[in-house]
């Protein structure tokens, strides 16, 4: 359930007509609900509740500095994977000890800035990465905490692209060369092992692979405590999927996957971590364009938008299902028409729906991309020289623009010419 409901025929979100949205800040918008932030985020720590847990929410789904003020100030931790996203956690307030640090290619300078600026744990995913943070960490004087990601070879069922849980991945360590790499992580002065790490995938719509990978992890700790490692901490990654097609998909909820974490997990006595980011971001957004034209074509018509592909790309880059709803809901009765939902941008991968059923569109009639809060935003880019489109988030009858659209000088004076030419 979200807070993007049509009252009167107008949707809005929580209780802000997008109208008056799209009227203020202009189209293409992101638009966030934090009622629907905050109850994801609540259905993932009571279907932990009977487990000591933290929920560190991947902020790569979406990583405005107001979601994640939000996010620190209901409990959560975090999930980063750059320099630049800890300098985010950071800004927006979550101490030291909620950060973890995931990723393949940690740099030195990144591992740096987390010891010093502190972190619960950095998951390492080989060898090459756990000695040169044993390094910096014996440099600085401290010791790291460290998980080590495991791939448990166990296949997510997902687009290959977001699978990240097969052998043939480049993550985490295989699973059956975990107690080796585990001794020679003990044996580090500048480490302190904290526990086990696993992520098999994104926009996961089947428990089994979740139980697979879990029931791995579970062996895996048994192994490691009777080797003699303190094996206190599993962070179970994130991946659970939502339901983009609402008419026809509906994948497991939070409560399900927590009984499934406590059944196999929980007798184990660790503290529990998850990493979610999509199911507490992506439902509790939309993007709202405006209809530029409808261009009859050959054999189809054309609903040519004001969003493109470089505002959210998830359908030209992984084929990815959103819902495309008119904002004002249209009159009982009329019949629907098939759209193909394109953007301006020169490319034919620009391509939102094909031969979408819809209702009966004009110019300057307001859309809604359903689903658009997580992996949205955050994988923009000014492709076409058009520029970041604002973000805002709505609480109630309020709203604020927590990004501004930048103007067309701003994006050309980030470049400099040369003083030869
Ligand atoms: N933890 C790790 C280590 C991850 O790599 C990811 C996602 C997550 C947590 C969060 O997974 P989630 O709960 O959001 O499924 N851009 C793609 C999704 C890429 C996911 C990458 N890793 C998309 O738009 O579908």
């Amino acid at each position: 359930m979200d807070h993007f409901l049509y009252h009167n025929g107008i949707l809005h979100a929580e209780d802000v007509p997008l109208p008056r949205i799209a009227a203020q800040v202009g189209t293409p918008f992101y638009c966030y609900s934090t009622a629907t932030l905050t109850r994801h985020y609540r259905l993932f720590d009571e279907a932990l509740a009977g487990m000591d847990h933290l929920i560190c929410y991947a902020m790569k789904a979406n990583s405005n500095q107001a979601v994640l003020r939000l996010m620190a100030g209901l409990g959560a931790g975090v999930d980063v994977v750059s320099g630049g996203e800890y300098a985010r956690a950071r800004a927006a307030g979550f101490a030291g000890d909620k950060i973890v640090f995931s990723g393949v290619g940690k740099t030195r300078d990144e591992m740096r800035a987390a010891l010093l600026g502190g972190i619960r744990q950095f998951n390492l995913e080989s060898e090459p990465e756990m000695l040169a943070l044993n390094e910096v960490a014996l440099s600085l004087g401290v010791v790291a905490p460290v998980t080590i990601r495991v791939n448990p070879d166990v296949d997510a069922k997902t687009h290959e692209k977001i699978a990240t849980g097969k052998s043939e991945n480049k993550f985490g360590i295989p699973i059956a060369r975990a107690r080796a790499v585990y001794a020679e992580a003990a044996a580090l002065p500048g480490l302190a092992v904290v526990g086990i790490d696993v992520h098999i995938g994104s926009q996961l719509t089947d428990l089994e692979p979740f139980r697979q990978a879990y029931l791995k992890v579970a062996e895996l700790t048994r192994i490691l405590r009777a080797d003699g490692h303190d094996i206190r901490r599993l962070d179970l990654g994130g991946g659970l999927g939502i339901p983009y097609e609402r008419a026809n998909t509906a994948p497991p909820l939070p409560i399900e996957y927590g009984q499934l974490v406590q059944e196999v997990l929980g007798d184990l006595d660790c503290e529990i971590e998850i990493e979610p980011g999509r199911l507490i971001a992506g439902n509790a957004g939309v993007l709202v364009a405006s209809v530029i034209y409808v261009k009859h074509g050959e054999g189809r018509d054309f609903l040519i938008v004001d969003a493109a592909m470089n505002d959210l790309v998830r359908p030209s880059m992984y084929g990815a299902h959103h819902d495309i709803v008119p904002v004002v809901e249209p009159a009982p009765g009329l019949d629907p028409a098939r759209y193909d939902v394109v953007g301006p941008v020169c490319e034919s991968g620009d391509t939102f729906a094909k031969s979408r059923l819809m209702p009966i569109l004009m110019p300057d009639d307001l859309v809604a991309f359903r689903s658009a809060g997580a992996y949205g935003a955050v994988m923009a880019s000014e492709y076409n020289t058009r520029p970041l489109i604002p973000e805002v988030l709505v609480h109630g009858d309020q709203f604020a623009v927590i990004r501004a659209r930048p103007s067309f000088d701003e994006i050309i004076n980030r470049d400099t010419i040369p003083e030869w030419l």
